[in-house]
């Protein structure tokens, strides 16, 4: 029960509050579930969620990170794959979502867990072939879900056949697809000096030797990852081929992996110490040479012309981890909309802290500062502890999961999950150097603790190693919790945080305010309580949140006006507080701790 609204959060409930509660909780739940059924409108494509007429797919979408390592495993080898996810889709069905972004799955020496790709146009065999991955879009469109697939287009594996070419001679026609450079001599221990300060994102030079040809080529991640050289339109050429070639086989779009790297400075400059070490001992720089280089924006540009080419309303989502949201709006292209449609908003999600007045600022801007472009939020990946832990207290983390999955899910944006995060799975990093996994939790231990925390396999069911595989030992071990932390499980409780996304997505998905409506704060000088209206569309009621950041009750009286609206009696259509069921006035709410309350302005 460790998902449960009521668990030792609220210590004095008595059992017999507590099964009055979950019958009453179940009522309210119920209602929403029913509404979830009701009949698809205009849907206008075969085997694909729910069309409405407010705009293309993705602007309503849930969109769901799978790991494949660590999703499914059919074969009982330890390690996820494509026919396990395919075996699956009946659950994500249920779940609500709209497409999936698998992490990558083509063929990959593995450093980076495929991040490292040595063949862009087919499947690891760890994970399958190219006919279950066939098998796999097919199965999800009769599910009404879509398949995202991650493009790495920064650099690739030094296994990868464009990099053989281009290390084996100084005059191969691929040597200019990398980074290649002479370096600044050679240093008092002999040793040859790299042509500048850069440092690898995953510790240590940017720059690796080649003694063959007395020459360094440029890494932004491991050395085993050497960056494309993306002022070679011939690089450009070959890697929208690659775009082509999955486009044609059906799939809905691309998260494109460390987009911002695409381009460094030519003239190689040292970047500026920013002051101390970080976790690998290396001087901190910084990226202003090697990150968000405005000659990005051009290929982002060129792409998006290419997926408008297909039809279906394709989508390009990017891995962006900006300073702000002006840097994040020039990554739509800013008024022209003519850049990505969904650059994760990483402002909101990654805040770190509940902070009302920072989620207040980031949501905002995200309303109003994008030139009507349209955000994207996400709280959890594959790279990133667990929002359990990040946002968690250690007291409340259940309701608080409630809090972040509200805003995630009633805010207008795009909204994109990580597997696990559904059911509440905790991040569960390495306790020894011995059992890491990621080589940079080996490289930065223990400091650095590498992301197999984040990456443990998905928890399903309390039977052996949580249902994921049959395997006498998974490539990473199961989380601990799994016997109450698991899909079946918290299936069978009303209250559980899977019950709670099911009813937001269902919600999301039926409510046309809901999916449209714009979004305006509420009491705003208020430092304990998140509150916000979405403005009625269509005829359809205003919705109004409130989220109680903080772990005492709060009492919080709303004023609509802002939205139009002079009305303060409302309905309840979700609560975690049984307290708050009966809700049917602004005036007066009083939020337990952690609370989550949506109503309908009637
Ligand atoms: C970002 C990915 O999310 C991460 O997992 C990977 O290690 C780096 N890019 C390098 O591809």
């Amino acid at each position: 029960m460790r998902n449960s609204p009521f668990r030792s959060e609220s210590c004095s409930i008595c059992a017999v509050i507590l099964l009055v509660q979950a019958f009453l909780v179940f009522a309210s739940f119920h209602s929403v579930a029913l509404a979830a059924q009701q009949p698809a409108t205009n849907d206008a494509r075969v085997g694909t969620a729910p069309q409405h007429s407010d705009g293309p797919w993705w602007k309503h979408a849930v969109i769901y990170e799978i790991y494949p390592r660590s999703f499914q495993d059919s074969n009982g080898d330890g390690v996820g794959d494509l026919n396990g996810i395919t075996e699956r889709l009946d659950y994500l069905q249920s779940l609500g979502i709209d497409a999936i972004w698998l992490a990558p799955i083509y063929p990959s020496p593995q450093v980076d867990f495929g991040y490292d790709i040595s063949d862009y146009e087919n499947i690891d065999p760890q994970y399958g072939t190219l006919a279950d991955f066939d098998r796999l879009v097919a199965e999800a469109k009769k599910h009404n879900i879509r398949i995202i697939m991650d493009m790495v287009m920064n650099h690739t594996s030094d296994k990868h056949k464009w990099f053989l070419e281009s290390e084996s001679s100084k005059n191969n026609p691929k040597r200019d697809w990398y980074i290649w450079r002479d370096g600044k001599g050679v240093g008092p221990d002999g040793k040859p000096l790299p042509p500048n300060n850069w440092i690898s994102d995953f510790g240590g030079s940017a720059w690796q030797y080649d003694p063959k040809t007395n020459q360094f080529y440029y890494h932004e991640f491991y050395k085993q990852q050497p960056d494309l050289n993306w002022r070679n339109p011939e690089v450009e050429k070959a890697m929208f081929d690659v775009v082509r070639f999955w486009l044609d086989r059906g799939v809905a779009g691309f998260r494109l992996d460390a987009v911002p790297a695409l381009f460094e400075d030519p003239e190689l400059r040292d970047e500026p110490y920013t002051g101390g070490t970080d976790a690998y001992g290396d001087r901190k720089v910084s990226d202003i040479y090697t990150n968000n280089l405005p000659e990005v924006h051009g290929v982002m540009r060129r792409l998006r012309a290419l997926i408008d080419s297909y039809p279906g309303n394709r989508v390009l989502i990017g891995e962006t981890y900006l300073p702000n949201v002006e840097e994040l709006d020039k990554w739509y292209g800013g008024v022209k909309h003519n850049e990505l449609q969904l650059p994760m908003d990483m402002q909101v999600g990654f805040i770190n802290k509940l902070d009302v007045s920072a989620f207040r600022k980031h949501i905002n801007e995200a309303e109003n500062d994008i030139n009507g472009n349209w955000p994207l939020f996400v709280f959890d990946n594959h790279d990133n502890q667990r929002s359990w832990d990040r946002y968690g207290d250690g007291i409340h983390n259940a309701a608080i999961a409630r809090v972040i999955a509200s805003v995630l899910l009633t805010s207008r944006a795009t909204a994109l999950m990580y597997y696990g995060q559904e059911i509440g799975m905790v991040t569960t990093p390495p306790k020894r150097k011995q059992d890491v996994r990621d080589p940079i939790g080996i490289r930065g231990w223990p400091k650095e603790k590498g992301r197999d925390g984040e990456r443990t396999p998905m928890q399903w069911s309390d039977t052996k190693d949580a249902g994921f595989s049959t395997a006498a030992a998974t490539w990473l071990p199961v989380a601990t919790d799994y016997p109450t932390v698991n899909v079946e499980t918290e299936q069978g409780e009303p209250d559980s945080l899977l019950h709670w996304y099911k009813q937001l997505i269902a919600m999301r998905r039926n409510d046309p305010t809901l999916r449209d409506g714009k979004q305006l704060t509420l009491d705003e000088n208020n430092s304990s309580v998140l509150s916000y209206v979405r403005q009625g569309v269509g005829g359809n009621p205003a919705i109004v949140v409130a989220l109680n950041f903080t772990p005492s009750e709060q009492t919080i009286s709303l004023d609509p006006a802002i939205a139009g609206i002079t009305d303060n009696t409302v309905k309840t259509l979700l609560t975690d507080a049984p307290s708050l069921e009966q809700t049917n006035s602004l005036r007066n709410i009083v939020l337990p701790p952690f609370a989550s309350w949506i109503g309908s302005i009637q």
